[in-house]
């Protein structure tokens, strides 16, 4: 029924019970899960999920908050060489994040334009992560023709998601779209067609109401289908069933 595209479970916050949250998965109708990595270790994390869980996949890079602290010159060549794992289905997350730290921008940038080359290389769809950082973020992936993927956690404005799609990008939501304040979630989500949503959870982070505060898992994605089903005027069902196969479809699985 439920496709999460974006869940940590290789987070520390899941240590205590790892196990137990995902094996309660099937049971709550989530047929398959992507695991993101932000760096090196948490990548190679992701890749021992999908080892041991037929329904999760994993995606791997650095995304720009972990670059400052451990990036290295020769990291991006162990990510290609995990690439080659069976379950790895994209590269992610990776992206530009002004939110923090605008100190190291440009290796932001350097980092992020390396990696979509890679998935071009390889042949395979990305994860993006654009906080607070919406007008470097178009104009680089527009720099590259051709490359597939979703904007996570989609926070741009509707005319940026108009360009996006044009692209043949897919948005991704969350929590947030089930909060009071999701003005400018519903405008996007007016105008995107059904066919390029994306619903994920970004477990640990970012729980729907009415769980909001609480620590987040996959299971609750039905509270994010239920409201986007509700604002496309189709229903939860409907969306959950979707927005699996736009998953699958981008995903290639
Ligand atoms: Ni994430």
């Amino acid at each position: 029924m439920f496709f999460d595209t974006h869940a940590h479970y290789d987070s520390y916050k899941f240590n205590a019970d790892r196990d137990a949250v995902l094996s309660s998965l099937p049971g709550l109708g989530v047929e398959y899960v992507v695991d993101p990595g932000c760096d090196e270790i948490s990548s190679k994390e992701a890749i021992a999920l999908a080892e041991r869980y037929e329904f999760v996949y994993a995606a791997i890079g650095w995304q720009p908050q972990e670059l400052k602290e451990s990036y290295y010159d020769g990291a991006l060549d162990v990510i290609r060489e995990l690439a080659r794992h069976p379950k790895v289905v994209a590269i992610g997350e990776i992206g530009l994040d002004y939110y923090w730290d605008t100190s190291y921008n440009d290796l932001q940038k350097e980092v992020l334009r390396a990696q979509l080359q890679m998935a071009l290389d390889l042949d395979l769809p990305v994860i993006i992560h654009d906080r607070e950082a919406h007008g470097d973020s178009l104009a680089i992936v527009k720099e590259f023709p051709g490359l597939r993927g979703v904007f996570h956690c989609y926070s741009g404005s509707p005319e940026m998601a108009k360009e996006l799609l044009k692209l043949g990008w897919y948005l991704g939501f969350d929590g947030p779209v089930t909060y009071k304040n999701n003005r400018k979630h519903r405008e996007v989500l007016e105008i995107c067609p059904m066919e390029r949503i994306l619903i994920e959870t970004d477990s640990p982070y970012l729980s729907p109401e009415p769980l909001r505060g609480t620590r987040n898992f996959s299971g609750n994605l039905k509270y994010i289908a239920e409201k986007i089903g509700e604002i496309k005027g189709v229903g939860m069902e409907k969306m959950a069933r979707v927005t699996t196969e736009n998953g699958r479809r981008l995903f290639g699985i």
